[in-house]
């Protein structure tokens, strides 16, 4: 059930509809669903059933303090990769009881903060930084608790830029050194042995990848307590896939069913958590841009709109997909075919090719399923502002970040004397 719909030929985020938006706010323009943010996460837990679980969302994703804390009400917990985004986590509400830390890179800044805040977990990448993490605990004077992520090498079977657990990649522990990283572990006096973490990458729309690598995560808990060092959670990671094109990912109780299931076979019974970001935000957000103007050349049509790869930069990395839609739709005219481009100075900057739009000058048309990894990963290329970000609630709408200005763009830089 989707949380943006058209009432009277007019798309709607829940009850408001979005040319009323457009009017208030002005484009480009992120828009984000509460309902829709609280429903993917309760579809999550619920699968669950009375499997012990934690749910952390992937802050990477959407990172703005309205998403997080409307997350924290719910009770999630939260997967983070940098000090920062603990930062984001604590001012919007969540226990950093419930936080666990990734990362390849981790400074000993960040390892001081996430220490000190007693953080749940550190998924850890390597004896050197198991041993950076000993050094700093112990200068807390206390102990944290560590997972080690380790790297499955499945073929997560998605686009290779998202794709983590292959030997190749740069994330986790290689399997086979798996074993000696936890005995070095459990020689250091201020960690703490907790859990067992591993993440094979992202937008994931089938489950046999994930059957594979629970089953090699479990082959090593069962190693592991052999030597008997004993795990006490598994961190099967994030993920799963999103509709964005037609995809038909599974459901969120056929996935959590899969982990359970494979875990449960094994006769391994362990609390589960999971890092799911897209699942949660992916489709609870869409981006309002207006048309400036219709273009035309031997080859083509172009609809010149005013969001560019700096405010969704999805299409031009990833060659990614996103739906774009009239907000109010024009049965009677007959659609053409449009590229839909952005202002920024870079043929790269196309949100969508080959679009079939009934489109004018001044026509609000919204790019769907821009809830995660878009505002997020906006920048401020040829010194464009930021959109601001809306979260509808009912017929409510919240202002949850306004659009920035040129003086803060250029308030932290300085002319020589
Ligand atoms: N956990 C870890 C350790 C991760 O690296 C990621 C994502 C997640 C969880 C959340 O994955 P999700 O459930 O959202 O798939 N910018 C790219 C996606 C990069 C994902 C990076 N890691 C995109 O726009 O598609």
């Amino acid at each position: 059930m989707s949380q943006f719909s058209y009432l009277n030929g007019s798309l709607h985020a829940e009850q408001v509809p979005l040319t009323d938006i457009a009017e208030q706010i002005g484009t480009p323009c992120y828009v984000y669903s509460r309902a829709a943010l609280e429903h993917q996460w309760n579809t999550l837990d619920q699968a669950f059933g009375d499997h012990e679980h934690l749910i952390c969302y992937a802050v990477k994703a959407n990172s703005n303090l309205a998403v997080l804390n409307v997350l924290a009400r719910l009770g999630s917990g939260f997967d983070i990769v940098s000090a920062g985004e603990l930062r984001r986590v604590i001012m919007a509400g969540g226990d950093p009881a419930k936080v666990v830390l990734s990362g390849v890179a981790k400074s000993r800044a960040e390892l001081e903060y996430v220490i000190e805040n007693q953080i749940r977990c550190i998924n850890v990448e390597s004896i050197a930084e198991l041993e950076r993490i000993e050094e700093v605990a112990a200068a807390a004077g206390t102990t944290a608790k560590i997972a080690l992520r380790v790297n499955p090498d499945v073929d997560a079977q998605t686009h290779p830029y998202i794709a983590t657990g292959l030997e190749q990649s740069k994330f986790g522990v290689p399997m086979q050194d798996a074993l000696a990283t936890y005995q070095r572990a459990e020689e250091l006096q201020h960690i703490e042995i907790f859990s067992i973490a591993c993440h094979i990458g992202s937008q994931i729309t089938n489950l046999a990848p994930y059957k594979d690598a629970v089953n090699r995560v479990l082959e090593l808990v069962s190693q592991l307590s052999d030597i008997g060092i004993s795990i006490q959670q598994l961190d099967l990671g994030g993920g799963l896939g999103i509709d964005y094109q037609g995809e038909s990912p599974p459901t969120a109780e056929a996935y959590v069913n899969t982990l359970i299931d494979t875990t449960r076979a094994s006769g391994i019974n362990l609390p589960i958590a999971i890092e799911p970001g897209r699942y949660i935000a992916g489709n609870a957000g869409v981006l309002l841009t207006t048309v400036e103007y219709l273009k035309h050349n031997s080859s083509k049509n172009f609809a010149v709109v005013d969001a560019g790869m700096n405010d969704l930069l999805r299409p031009s990395l990833y060659h990614a997909y996103h739906e774009i839609v009239n907000v109010k739709e024009h049965p009677e005219n007959k659609p053409s075919v449009y590229d839909v481009v952005g202002p920024v100075c870079e043929s790269a900057d196309v949100l969508g090719y080959d679009r079939h739009l009934s489109v004018q000058a001044d026509d609000l048309l919204a790019v769907m399923s821009t809830g995660a990894y878009a505002f997020a990963m906006a920048s401020n290329y040829n010194s464009r502002v930021r959109p601001p970000e809306i979260m509808v609630d009912g017929n409510d709408m919240h202002i949850v970040r306004r659009r920035e200005t040129l003086e803060e763009l250029m308030q932290a830089e300085a002319v020589l004397p």
